[in-house]
């Protein structure tokens, strides 16, 4: 069976830049979800979403955009703002865990609400013609939330519908609820997407052995942590390429001048990489004495010095 891997979305991490420059050094990758969109009560779309959605900025890549909301006019306001650049599916994220977005009924805090969602789904379907798909944990408190919703989302002609197979309480603590995920295939006549923890060539083939009917599955954080496991799980190899350190700094360094060019100032691109770090830190021999090594590097001489020093020892191991 072939399979799609699609990228499943970090805010503040899988923005075009890092898409764009992801797919030039490494591929593997069908589809890219986009962080969400998220209004803040306002109908009005910020900048940063705007630059990450932009055509021009996504010339070579599939991209769905994604919507974070708890209202229909704000969802339709959406809908006809990505119309507007081109796409044809908007993707609805009910999977969000943060207190402060759950709190407030949106992200997974939605899930246990299927009345709401009903009136979302139903405005969506009968006042716009795009496509909607749907990413999602297993509930908040309990998995029997995503059963629940399934009555309402079975009436809707959904692309497919991404799980994953966590509750928002546990946020990105404990294991995947593999058991809970089955639950969701015998129960919904949806296409479901798997997503959670596929971080090596081994963990994704154990997911592909306990779901045989699943052809999509979603990585996050293992991508950004590997930026080699995309095209590894389609080769079907665990042996890294031979040019692996050098393709990798050659990507970062590619990020870091295009995020350095937008940020501007020393403090934010620090910021930006350091985040970076602590995904890529968990590719190299010793984690923490790479992570440490960046976050102590007081200036960009002292980044761009403690880079190539962790790249060539790693060269060397
Ligand atoms: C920092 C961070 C930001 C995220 N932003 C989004 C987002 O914008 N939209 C979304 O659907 N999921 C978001 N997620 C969840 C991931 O897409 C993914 O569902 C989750 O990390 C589980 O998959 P993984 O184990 O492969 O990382 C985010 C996760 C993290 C850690």
């Amino acid at each position: 069976m072939s399979i799609t891997l699609l990228s499943s979305p970090l805010q503040g991490f899988t923005d075009f830049r890092f898409r764009n420059a992801f797919h030039h050094y490494f591929g593997g990758i069908d589809t890219f979800y986009a962080p969400y969109i998220r209004l803040n009560g306002k109908l009005k779309i910020k900048t940063s979403y705007q630059n990450d959605l932009q055509p021009e900025n996504n010339t070579t890549l599939t991209i769905i955009p994604q919507v974070m909301t708890n209202s229909a006019e704000e969802f339709l306001f959406v809908v006809k703002y990505v119309q507007s650049l081109g796409y044809k599916e908007l993707n609805w994220n009910l999977g969000c865990p943060y207190p402060m977005v759950t709190k407030s009924g949106m992200g997974s805090g939605l899930i246990c609400q299927p009345e709401k969602i009903n009136d979302i789904l139903k405005k969506a379907h009968e006042e716009s013609d795009i496509t909607v798909s749907m990413k999602m944990r297993l509930g908040y408190e309990s998995p029997s939330e995503i059963i629940e919703s399934f009555k309402v989302l079975d009436q809707y002609p959904l692309k497919n519908v991404a799980i994953h197979a966590r509750l928002g309480k546990q946020l990105y603590k404990g294991g995947v609820d593999l058991d809970g995920f089955q639950k969701c295939i015998e129960t919904t006549k949806h296409k479901l997407y798997y997503n959670g923890d596929i971080t090596t060539v081994d963990a994704f083939k154990n997911r592909q052995e306990c779901f045989p009917s699943i052809d999509h599955f979603m990585i996050g954080r293992g991508l950004i942590a590997d930026p080699f496991l995309p095209q590894m799980i389609k080769a079907n190899t665990t042996e890294y390429p031979k040019d692996r350190w050098k393709t990798f700094k050659a990507f970062h360094d590619t990020i870091y001048t295009d995020y350095d060019a937008y940020l501007q100032g020393p403090t934010p691109i620090k910021m930006k990489m350091l985040g970076f770090w602590e995904f890529f830190a968990q590719s190299f021999s010793n984690p923490q004495k790479t992570y440490k090594k960046i976050k102590k590097a007081g200036n960009p001489q002292k980044y761009q010095a403690a880079v190539a020093e962790i790249f060539s020892s790693e060269e060397r191991v």
